[in-house]
């Protein structure tokens, strides 16, 4: 049964072009079970009609702060009271600003001030009003309040543009929603999550390294013991302080992370692979720091051994979930790495560009797994690692669920 089942959600239409996209997530939202109440601003309703929501939601459609007859029906305050969460999509830049003002001049804004329910905002607008520092300044003021956000994703808009402001889709609009509501997703299962870089010598002082920081896997392993999992993170060098409740080794090299899963695969449900591990170390690191001079320098670079593929490979290998960062045809190339690695599940990355991947506190994944596949919309880092252990726990238990 989906988490929305029998859930209260109040979604917010604001003015913007994606609000014909609106009608598709109330349509999700009751196939996955949830009661949807509708308020659309005076601009939604230039876009779509009113109508097309109260056959979709079912129930009527909330507009006016200050109508007699809704308030003495179901007012603002029973509203907020009414929703066990709060969705805005579209969220125009507009109505970003006077959320982040504390604004109560409509039924929308009054509603959202009056709720004490987790907010999802699914931002959508002109990429240049997206990344106007105004607008980046309200986001980052909102998302510091603790309201969450979802995308928005980037891509040709309606008004010709190529860029990021595109509302996210309806079914990862749903997916975060859901995840809002999981309960103890992997309570019992044992969760391996490797993180962070590895570090390969060149001489005691000096190393061959990439840019993760480690925020992805870290936020995994938090997500994970959230919904319930015993959870060891082996983790390369980075800055971060380990997730509160997860057993955690710091290793440096290829070399040692190896070691660290193996000695402890054997007693693990799930192994996630996020760790940015070196493909080539040094072949023969100096014991001394070695002396600059004039002459141009040549390392020896060896592959080191596969983690991930040593994991799958085992006689009875736990269920496996690989990372592919790629800089070029993201999806083809994760679908090959799901095969070439015998994995259950993969999350393609796009790296290499600002804003997502490597170092940053944002990522956009795209899931594949035998017989299925999901976008997960562009959000913080956090959220992104909730939607995956959720998928995760759900694939899992349907694996297990079909053998036993
Ligand atoms: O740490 P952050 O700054 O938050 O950034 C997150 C991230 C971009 C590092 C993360 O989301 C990510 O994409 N991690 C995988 C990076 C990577 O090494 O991808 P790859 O396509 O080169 O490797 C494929 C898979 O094999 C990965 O699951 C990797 O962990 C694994 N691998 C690779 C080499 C190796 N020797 N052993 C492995 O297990």
């Amino acid at each position: 049964m989906s988490n929305l089942h029998n859930k209260r959600i109040v979604l917010i239409v604001s003015g913007g072009i994606a609000a014909y996209k609106a009608l598709e997530l109330v349509r999700r939202l009751r196939d996955d079970g949830a009661m949807v109440r509708v308020v659309m601003t005076q601009a939604a309703t230039q876009f779509v009609g009113e109508l097309s929501f109260q056959a979709l939601s079912g129930e009527p459609v909330h507009r006016d702060l200050l109508d007699a007859n809704a308030e003495a029906a179901m007012g603002h305050i029973e509203l907020a009271r009414w929703a066990d969460a709060v969705v805005v999509a579209p969220a125009t830049a507009d109505f970003m600003a006077r959320l982040r003002y504390g604004l109560a001049d409509d039924l929308a804004t009054t509603l959202c001030l009056a709720s004490a329910v987790p907010l999802l905002l699914a931002p959508a607008m002109n990429q240049q009003m997206w990344q106007n520092q105004a607008t980046q300044e309200n986001a980052s003021t909102l998302a510091a309040r603790g309201i969450l956000s979802i995308g928005p994703d980037s891509g040709l808009q309606a008004c010709g543009e190529i860029g990021p402001g595109r509302m996210a889709e309806p079914a990862a609009i749903t997916t975060a929603l859901s995840q809002l509501f999981a309960t103890a997703s992997m309570a019992g299962r044992r969760v391996m999550v490797t993180a962070g870089p590895t570090r390969e010598a060149i001489d005691p002082v000096r190393y061959l390294s990439n840019r993760s920081s480690g925020k992805m896997g870290y936020a995994i392993a938090q997500a994970a013991v959230e919904a319930g999992a015993a959870v060891t993170l082996i983790s390369g060098p980075v800055a971060l302080h380990p997730p509160a409740g997860v057993r955690t080794t710091d290793v440096e090299s290829a070399d040692q992370m190896f070691k660290a899963v193996t000695s402890g695969i054997d007693e693990i449900d799930i192994f996630i692979a996020c760790a940015a591990v070196a493909d080539y170390c040094i072949e023969a690191p100096s014991a001394q720091k070695r002396k600059k001079n004039d002459e141009s320098l040549s390392l020896t670079l060896t592959p080191t051994r596969d983690i991930l593929r040593s994991v799958t490979t085992r006689p009875s290998p736990p269920f496996a979930v690989g990372f592919a960062a790629e800089t070029e045809n993201l999806v083809l190339n994760a679908r090959a790495k799901l095969e070439a690695k015998s994995l259950d599940m993969i999350a393609a990355n796009e790296v290499g560009g600002p804003g997502l991947g490597f170092e940053s506190n944002e990522n956009e994944l795209h899931v594949l797994w035998n017989g299925g596949e999901q976008r997960l919309a562009k959000a913080p880092k956090d959220l992104i690692a909730r939607q995956l252990i959720s998928l995760i726990a759900e694939c899992y238990r349907r694996g297990h669920d079909d053998i036993h």
